[in-house]
């Protein structure tokens, strides 16, 4: 059943606007400013100069944003109080789309404000409105002709601030602005100041140029289910340095030339186990930068453009290459790690190797270099190091990992590592003296002849000693081991070796093995 019985009122109420306080910063409400003069330029066609003018005054209290964009027309002047409003359309390529920039920034900031604005060197209008019309359900705003100011000219004058003026957030604002439109600013049409001083434009494409691992431009486009066009261009590579603390890296997002979202390190952008890995220093050279021009609708912004909308088809259309390419550079970031100086900062200048990919939702991940090797993990480093020398005496193989088993058991989270690891030096050391024996001394001796001999504690035998050429003080120290292994096998306690006298019986056995058999261990 289905039957309209009456109305309802769903007008809107004023306290809208009041809600959304707690959601804006200074940085964020003055950008929605710094924005809208954007815009006018940008809908203009981008010609001639701007120049967008922040002041702060920390002991009056008060804001103030000019722009000399162009100014509001008569008919315009409602888009800059009505929320929903805009002066932009669909198919405009700016910052505005949502309508509620200006409305939300200066209630959020003030409790009195007052717009002032000519278009072109016509009339000045003043719109203004404080905490009591907010508190009213009137939606009328009176309209004043003034004084005139510049021409082109809008002035967002804002007292009673609800926001703290402190010299840190002065500079906090200069910063936020310089990265905020560095793409703006580094066009010599455009200039921002904050109380009286040109703000500069901050970038964030610091890179390295290792041989085939240099940063590279990929270029193509995405297109939007109501047939839109978004150029897409992003740049990957290995930054030149690395600040984990400070948290610089990441992906980087701008939508028509705002940077919206710095150095992400979510789980949307790859920063997961499987792909990227979790944020990590490790992974702290690793930096992507996404432009993306079109339609403002086609913009994946959130509606204070303070951050990606992963939820936005355009995001998720480039999703999975960006992750694939996030998570390659991760890799070699990591790989590398620990001989960055050497791998990936020594390379300061190169080119940017460019990559078509025509549509992203299709591109493959064959657009990236291989990942380099990682380093040879010890057992191989070992082996390459005395790879000549198996050739000649194949029995050194046994030794030499020995040695390396020993180290492996004794990194192990086992309580009772280093014992096991001394159990395996000492089985090192008797296959090194028994190796020497038959190989090298070339002696007859029968095996059971040989175990004898091979028995080291108490005393090593005279015989042994006589045939294998050590020096005294290294006989004493094998001769200590072996008792001290006696000790700890056949005695009463529990065994335990600490870190320093297992340390000092691999000093022994890889000396021993050097003497009597030339192995290197020094991989
Ligand atoms: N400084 C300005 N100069 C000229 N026109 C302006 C200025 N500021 C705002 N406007 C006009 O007012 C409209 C509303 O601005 P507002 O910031 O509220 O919304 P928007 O920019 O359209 O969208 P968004 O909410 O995404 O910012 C703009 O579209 C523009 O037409
Ligand atoms: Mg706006």
């Amino acid at each position: 059943m289905k039957r309209q019985v009456s109305t309802l009122d769903a007008i809107p109420s004023k306290r809208l606007f009041l809600s959304i306080i707690a959601d804006y910063d200074l940085n964020k409400a003055i950008c929605e400013l710094v924005d809208n003069g954007l815009d006018v330029w940008t809908r203009a066609g981008r010609t001639g100069a701007i120049r967008i003018q922040v002041r702060l005054d920390g002991e009056l209290g008060t804001i103030q944003v000019e722009d000399d964009a162009g100014g509001l027309a008569r008919d315009e002047l409602r888009y800059i109080v009505g929320p929903g409003q805009t002066g932009s359309s669909a198919s405009d390529q700016t910052i505005g789309i949502f309508g509620v920039g200006t409305k939300r920034a200066v209630v959020a900031l003030a409790r009195d404000v007052r717009i002032k604005t000519r278009h072109g060197s016509g009339d000045t209008f003043q719109i203004e409105f404080d905490e009591s019309w907010l508190g009213d359900e009137e939606w009328e705003l009176p309209l004043f002709e003034v004084d005139p100011i510049s021409p082109r000219t809008t002035l967002v004058e804002l007292q009673k601030l609800r926001v703290q003026i402190t010299e840190d957030a002065r500079k906090q604002l200069r910063d936020h602005l310089g990265a905020t439109y560095a793409e703006f600013l580094s066009l010599p049409e455009v200039s921002i100041l904050l109380d009286g001083v040109s703000v500069d434009p901050r970038f964030f494409d610091g890179w390295s140029y290792p041989p085939d691992y240099g940063p590279r431009r990929f270029r193509g486009s995405i297109t939007t289910s109501g047939g839109g066009i978004v150029d897409v261009e992003v740049i990957a590579g290995l930054s030149s340095e690395s600040s984990p603390t400070a948290g610089e890296y990441g992906v980087y997002f701008y939508c028509n030339d705002r940077l919206v979202a710095p150095a992400m390190k979510s789980f949307d952008v790859g920063f997961t186990t499987g792909q990227a890995g979790k944020p990590h220093p490790k992974i702290s050279l690793t930096k992507v930068i996404v432009r993306l021009r079109g339609e403002a609708v086609a913009m994946p912004w959130n509606s204070s453009k303070s951050d990606i909308s992963t939820k936005h088809a355009v995001f998720l259309a480039l999703h999975d290459w960006l992750v694939t390419v996030v998570a390659a550079y991760a890799k070699i970031s990591r790989t590398w790690m620990g001989i960055w100086p050497e791998k990936v900062y020594a390379y300061r200048a190169g080119d940017v190797v460019d990559v078509e990919i025509g549509d992203f939702l299709t591109a493959r991940k064959s657009h990236l270099p291989d990942p380099p090797k990682s380093k040879p993990r010890l057992p191989e480093r070992m082996a390459s190091r005395n790879a000549g020398l198996v050739r000649r005496s194949p029995w050194v193989t046994g030794l030499f990992e020995g040695v390396v088993a020993a180290e492996t058991i004794s990194k192990q989270p086992l309580a009772h590592a280093n014992w096991f690891a001394l159990n395996l030096l000492d089985l090192t050391l008797t296959a090194a003296l028994r190796s020497y024996f038959v190989n090298e001394a070339k002696s007859g001796l029968a095996e059971r002849g040989l175990k004898k001999l091979l028995t080291r504690a108490p005393h090593v035998a005279s015989e042994l000693k006589d045939a294998v050429p050590l020096d005294g003080e290294t006989w004493v120290q094998i001769e200590n081991l072996a008792r001290r292994k006696d000790d700890l096998t056949y005695g009463r306690t529990e065994p335990t070796v600490a870190n320093d006298e297992l340390r000092a019986a691999d000093v022994l056995v890889r000396r021993v093995l050097a003497i009597l058999h030339k192995v290197r261990t020094d991989a």
